[in-house]
């Protein structure tokens, strides 16, 4: 079955990723590409986004700039993992694709509604300003929407606190209000992602396909992989948003466990915090669900094949 979605994302390395998976897959439809201030301001993520579809020649799907801050909080970029462009490492083509003259939020608001009724799945993988701002301005989009599945979080660890998730803690506001919206909420975390490495025999294997794209996908991993080193003492990237399209190709690619997911807002030590409540029983109007276990060589395959079907 072909899967309608909007990538909300904030390109970012792994971001990038997901564009090309969900391009190169037939069993996905891109129906936009929105933007939201994350990994880098909202214009550098824009123009990366626009760079990205022009390297894949992804011309038909729409991109549009979102919320160039936060609900509550500061800006806060991630130029330690995603250097000063938010995509460095490879060379990036001039972008021809332009943005479309809406406003992001609109552009999800808009799609919701004009598709049929339970057909179009939200992807978030940045910060949850745009899907919160789309909530707060559309609420009808809440029953509208098929599910949302989103790369954020973390039940059993954080990274950029000891708890908190990047994408969770540069706007917990808006990720209370998304998690809290009575809609399917599939949260594809760091206890998941994390298991999403690019080993050696990964990086081979994309080397071998010897396109353009991906020697371009190389090169993001290599400075990706470069950098999670230095600052997270990783050996290996964790390339967390393809994740997320990549269940919506195939959930047999992960495992899930259903139970509530709330958001912490006020701790201390704990603002940002995704509380996962895994005590029996599962209340039954539970609606949001955390990912659990990876077939890396089913997802890398996926990475795989989308290169080879783009060319
Ligand atoms: C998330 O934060 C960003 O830096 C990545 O693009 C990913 O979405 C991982 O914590
Ligand atoms: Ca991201």
């Amino acid at each position: 079955m072909v899967r309608k979605i909007i990538l909300d994302c904030d390109p970012g390395h792994d971001d990038a990723i997901a564009m090309i998976l969900a391009h190169g897959n037939p069993n996905i439809e891109l129906l936009a590409v929105t933007t939201v201030v994350g990994n880098q301001t909202l214009e550098k993520v824009t123009y990366n986004a626009r760079a990205v579809s022009t390297m894949i020649n992804m011309t038909e799907v729409p991109i549009a700039a979102g919320c160039e801050r936060p609900l509550v909080k500061e800006i806060e970029v991630a130029e330690d993992i995603h250097g000063e462009s938010g995509l460095d490492g490879p060379e990036l083509p001039q972008p021809v694709m332009e943005v479309c003259g809406k406003h992001a939020v609109d552009v999800i608001i808009d799609t919701v509604m004009s598709e049929p009724a339970g057909t179009v799945t939200l992807c978030p993988t940045g910060g949850l300003t745009n899907i919160a701002m789309a909530i707060r301005k559309e609420p009808k989009i809440i029953e509208r929407v098929q599910e949302v599945v989103l790369m954020g979080g973390g039940y059993h660890t954080g990274n950029w606190s000891a708890v908190s998730e990047f994408n969770i803690i540069i706007d917990p506001e808006s990720a209370h209000i998304v998690f809290n919206a009575p809609w399917k909420v599939t949260m594809v975390g760091l206890d998941l992602t994390h298991q999403a490495l690019a080993t050696p025999e990964v990086r081979e294997k994309i080397k071998a396909i010897k396109t353009v794209p991906s020697q371009f996908v190389d090169e993001l991993l290599e400075f990706f992989g470069t950098m999670y080193k230095k600052s997270q003492g990783f050996d290996f990237p964790p390339v967390h948003d393809p994740c997320t399209v990549a269940y919506l190709i195939d959930p047999a690619v992960m495992t899930t466990k259903a139970v509530p997911v709330d958001i912490e807002l006020y701790g201390n030590l704990t603002r940002g915090m995704t509380v996962a409540d895994f005590r029996y029983p599962i209340p039954e109007n539970c609606h949001t669900q955390v990912a659990v276990d990876l077939d890396h060589e089913k997802f890398w395959d996926m990475i795989y094949d989308a290169l080879k079907n783009i060319g």
